[in-house]
């Protein structure tokens, strides 16, 4: 890592157990974990990878900026990171006065691992190093008090997303699921997740719920009704779901996410809603700081 030629957060340099106490240990403000945030912290979440969680945040957090809401991203799937190459980000975000400047894009700002650590290199830091890093990511970025952060979290109850949820713990979870009739699973999955993590559950969102054929008719290719079986589940709302579309992978490899490069297609519209109703859901009133885990 220190050979890498870049510069990254503190945890990086410090090298495990001589790390000095950062963030709010040295009188540094956390602003997310102050119940009087006005920034809602949407954490999006699922009980298995590969999903489409990053493509929904992506897509997900421009459909919020674009309806005018100032919108911060922030990608917590510190060994997995893909939002940098989602968004065609590169480079280091810059350091004046103790403070990070997030990098911007399609109206975001934008923190990820992948801005201090190349892709080629593994991420292999260890609980208590990774900890601080995220700690960083919330307390040393100059985020600007926005109305959404956006959050991509990394998938299970690991070390990440037990450091997540003490450091945001107003985050409301939402869980990105496939068709697929396996919902009873992956709603215990998420149901087990928000509990352990404390946090609450607000919706389910649906993605690869069908393709449709050049000639026209709409295939459900991976099954039907595991979205709405999961939210029922649950008991929470289906939030919407995102149709299977070329564009969308492509979008995400090229760095060019649909939500901006083709705002009136038929998926982009379904982003469009998701974040209405996001929006209608309204804060979620479920604050407890003191059952945050230790
Ligand atoms: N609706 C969709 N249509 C087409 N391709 C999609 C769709 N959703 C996701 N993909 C593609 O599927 C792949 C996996 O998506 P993504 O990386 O967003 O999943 P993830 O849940 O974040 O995965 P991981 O668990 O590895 O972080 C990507 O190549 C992405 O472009
Ligand atoms: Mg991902």
């Amino acid at each position: 890592m220190a050979d890498s030629g870049r510069s990254q957060p503190e945890a990086g340099r410090a090298g495990g157990a001589t790390a000095s106490p950062l963030g709010h240990e040295q009188g540094r403000a956390n602003p997310f974990s102050d119940g009087s945030c006005a920034t809602r912290v949407i954490a999006v979440s699922s009980g298995k990878g590969g999903v489409g969680k990053s493509t929904v945040t992506v897509n997900l957090a421009i459909a919020l900026a674009s309806a005018g809401h100032r919108v911060g991203l922030l990608d917590a799937d510190v060994y997995g990171f893909s939002v940098p190459a989602m968004l065609g980000l590169a480079g280091e975000p810059s350091i004046s006065e103790a403070k990070v400047t997030p990098l911007a894009a399609f109206g975001l700002n934008v923190m990820s691992m992948g801005f201090f650590v190349g892709d080629e290199q593994p991420v292999i830091w260890r609980g208590p190093m990774l900890h601080k890093a995220l700690e960083q990511f919330l307390v040393d970025v100059d985020w600007g008090g926005p109305d959404f952060l956006v959050v991509d979290m990394p998938p299970g109850t690991g070390d990440v997303a037990l450091s997540m949820s003490q450091y945001l713990p107003a985050s409301e979870v939402y869980v990105v699921t496939t068709p697929q009739p396996a919902a009873r699973r992956v709603a215990q999955r998420s149901a087990y997740m928000a509990r352990k993590l404390n946090l609450p559950l607000r919706g389910v969102i649906e993605n690869m719920s069908w393709f449709n054929a050049p000639d026209g008719t709409r295939s459900e290719i991976f099954g039907h009704g595991g979205g709405a079986q999961l939210a029922e589940e649950l008991g929470v709302p289906l939030l919407g779901q995102i149709p299977l579309v070329a564009a969308l992978r492509e979008g995400g490899d090229a760095g060019h996410p649909v939500m901006a490069s083709e705002p009136s297609s038929e998926v982009a519209e379904v982003f469009r809603h998701i974040a209405e109703r996001i929006v209608g859901l309204g804060r979620s009133r479920v604050f407890r700081q003191e059952l945050r885990i230790k």
